[in-house]
């Protein structure tokens, strides 16, 4: 028996890695047996790979972010995601292929075809079931990540351009990715309290007879 995917996406602050969470405890309390992960550190060797991007001597570029996330994506796949899969579980993974489409191919500007071969490439072509996107105004997403991060009062006019012109991008890449192939992803509005945005997502996938 096969299990069901659900990969969970969203630009920073939109609250996916609460929302995550509390979708696999609703499921599992409903006897599911529920396998919560992330990417890129879903593995040891993903949490190593994650490390290697706070390393001194400036950052990773694009092309190297890419080769980085597609080897903790495949590393996930095979020692988490798919022995999962097999025993019938519901994985539920913060972030997947999709990521890198929209942070490198939208954000950075790669270029989107090879950037789906390789990803085919790194997981054998597995894709997720179900992608919730969980949607919010760039502007929006990094006044709250940065409220969370910092304890410095939050002023939206300090933004960089660059900062937001990226975020944008982003956010614009996961919804055109959404309008492509309009059964496999669900957008979700992430505005509003923590309780709402979660009741709009067990609407969604009750309509979309994910659960029930
Ligand atoms: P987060 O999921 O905790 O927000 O952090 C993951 C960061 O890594 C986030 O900035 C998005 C980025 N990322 C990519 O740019 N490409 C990818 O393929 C993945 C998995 C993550």
């Amino acid at each position: 028996m096969r299990g069901l995917f659900i990969s969970v996406e969203g630009v920073e602050g939109s609250g996916k890695s609460t929302h995550c969470r509390r979708l696999g405890q609703w499921l599992g309390a409903r006897g599911l047996e529920v396998v919560l992960t992330s990417e890129p550190d879903g593995t040891p060797l993903g949490s190593a790979i994650r490390g290697l991007f706070e390393k001194d001597g400036g950052p990773p570029t694009p092309l190297t972010q890419t080769f980085l996330f597609m080897a903790a994506r495949q590393q996930h796949i095979a020692q988490v995601i798919r022995p999962a899969l097999g025993r019938g579980a519901v994985v539920v993974s913060d972030r997947y292929a999709d990521a890198t489409l929209a942070y490198q191919g939208f954000g950075r500007l790669l270029d989107l075809d090879r950037l789906r071969w390789l990803n085919d490439w790194a997981t054998d072509s597995l894709r997720s079931d179900v992608t919730l996107i969980f949607d919010l105004p760039e502007e929006l997403g990094l006044t709250r990540a940065r409220s969370r991060n910092s304890a410095a009062p939050v002023d939206e006019g300090r933004f960089e351009l660059e900062d937001l012109r990226f975020f944008r991008r982003v956010r614009e890449g996961y919804l055109s990715l959404a309008a492509s192939e309009p059964d496999r992803y669900v957008v979700i509005d992430a505005s509003g309290t923590p309780e709402e945005v979660f009741e709009r997502t067990l609407d969604v996938l009750r309509k979309r007879g994910v659960i029930s």
